[in-house]
């Protein structure tokens, strides 16, 4: 087990992608259980989808500082949000020289695999100059802890499973993967050459309540209830580590408050402090199986009608570019270092999903035709 050499405490964290679907989670999650956290978020709050979600989630935010912070100035103290692209390095320089945060959590990113293959400018905008912006600013402004997404997709076409951090990941095949595997070099590359420590996290495939709308379960919840086909790719025979959102969180806290340790190497520069962690529910399901327990809980909540005809709705279509037959985390250095993994089963993962969509899109009684 490692030991957590940062107390959060009473310190300055900012979270960039904080109305996001991970970020906002993370920050209700840092709320919540850390006396004194001061938390200062920034996103573009741009459109890739539904931007009510993520004013949906902002406001959740809000409602949660001000039932722990009554009073306004209070209120202001503990938290702010920053509507701004990290791809603007002068709005980023200006609010690292204002909040002087102390560690840093990364989550502003272009996600998605098939967006990338339309829009490549956002990747590259937000995933590469934004990350380069975050280094330079974590270099200048002594930050103690840069923490940052990485993701699964930069194992590719992996033959070898479980997927290992070992693993030799240079065969991307996606511009997101690119940029995502670029990162983790970059990061090296400012951990060895200006000592900041930093840990990239390769997630999961993470669902969750008021997740993210381009994503399989939501998109079929949305089309099935449209009475919309849905396409399953590669026929099915597809297998996904799905991650519950609040066990991700759960990696993204315990590992914020251990920092890579600096050290200098025999030629007297620093080794870099730097590490990079699978965060996976090390438990690939079926694709087939995913959808069937997620009708049954869309039905269980009320989402469709118990009578709903899915078979006619499944459309089973070869495999799209950009995409991985499998995905499946070895988690044994999480494991090891933090004594964690995550747990949270596909059927309560999906049973709170359900629930969510339900309150907020109405129950199959309630839908607008
Ligand atoms: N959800 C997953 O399954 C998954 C898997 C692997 C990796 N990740 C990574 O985790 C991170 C969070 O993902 P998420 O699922 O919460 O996605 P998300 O899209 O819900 O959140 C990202 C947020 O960042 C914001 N953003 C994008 N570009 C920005 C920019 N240039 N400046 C400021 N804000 C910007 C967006 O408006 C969005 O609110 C991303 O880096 C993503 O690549 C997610």
């Amino acid at each position: 087990m490692v030991n957590y050499n940062i107390s959060l405490e009473g310190k300055t964290v900012l979270v960039t992608g904080a109305a996001g679907f991970i970020g906002s989670n993370l920050v209700k999650r840092l709320f919540n259980d850390v006396p004194g956290i001061r938390i200062i978020g920034i996103d573009s709050l741009n459109n890739y989808y539904d931007v009510n979600i993520k004013f949906e989630r902002l406001q959740q935010l809000n409602d949660l500082v001000a039932k722990l912070h009554p009073g306004k100035d209070e209120r202001e103290k503990y938290w702010k949000f920053v509507k701004g692209n990290i791809a603007d390095m002068q709005t980023l320089n200006h609010l690292f020289a204002e909040e002087k945060p102390s560690v840093v959590v990364n989550l502003a990113a272009q996600a998605g695999v098939r967006y990338s293959i339309t829009n490549p400018d956002a990747y590259i905008e937000s995933n590469l100059i934004g990350f380069y912006n975050i280094l330079e600013c974590c270099r200048h402004h002594h930050v103690e802890h840069l923490v940052y997404a990485s993701s699964s997709s930069v194992y590719g076409s992996n033959k070898k499973v479980p997927y290992s951090t070992d693993d030799k990941v240079d065969n991307p095949v996606s511009l997101y993967a690119a940029t995502k595997k670029s990162n983790e070099l970059l990061a090296h590359a400012y951990s060895k050459l200006y000592n900041i420590p930093s840990t990239g996290l390769r997630f999961f495939t993470v669902y969750g309540p008021a997740g993210r709308p381009d994503m399989a379960y939501f998109g079929f919840t949305n089309k099935l209830r449209r009475g919309e086909k849905i396409q399953i790719y590669n026929f099915g025979k597809c297998k996904r580590d799905f991650t519950y959102v609040d066990d991700i969180v759960e990696g993204v806290v315990r590992i914020m408050q251990h920092a890579p340790e600096k050290a200098d190497g025999e030629d007297g520069l620093p080794i870099p402090p730097y590490k990079v962690y699978n965060i996976g529910n090390n438990n690939p399901e079926n694709l087939l199986d995913f959808v069937d327990i997620l009708q049954q809980e869309l039905i269980r909540a009320n989402v469709l009608p118990a009578n709903y005809n899915f078979e006619k709705y499944k459309e089973l279509v070869p495999m799209q570019p950009g995409d991985v037959p499998v995905t499946y985390a070895d988690t044994t250095p999480l494991e090891e270092d933090f004594g964690y993994k995550p747990s949270t089963s596909l059927r309560d993962g999906l049973r709170s999903f359900a629930e969510w969509y339900a309150k907020y899109y109405g129950t199959a009684t309630t839908i607008v035709k």
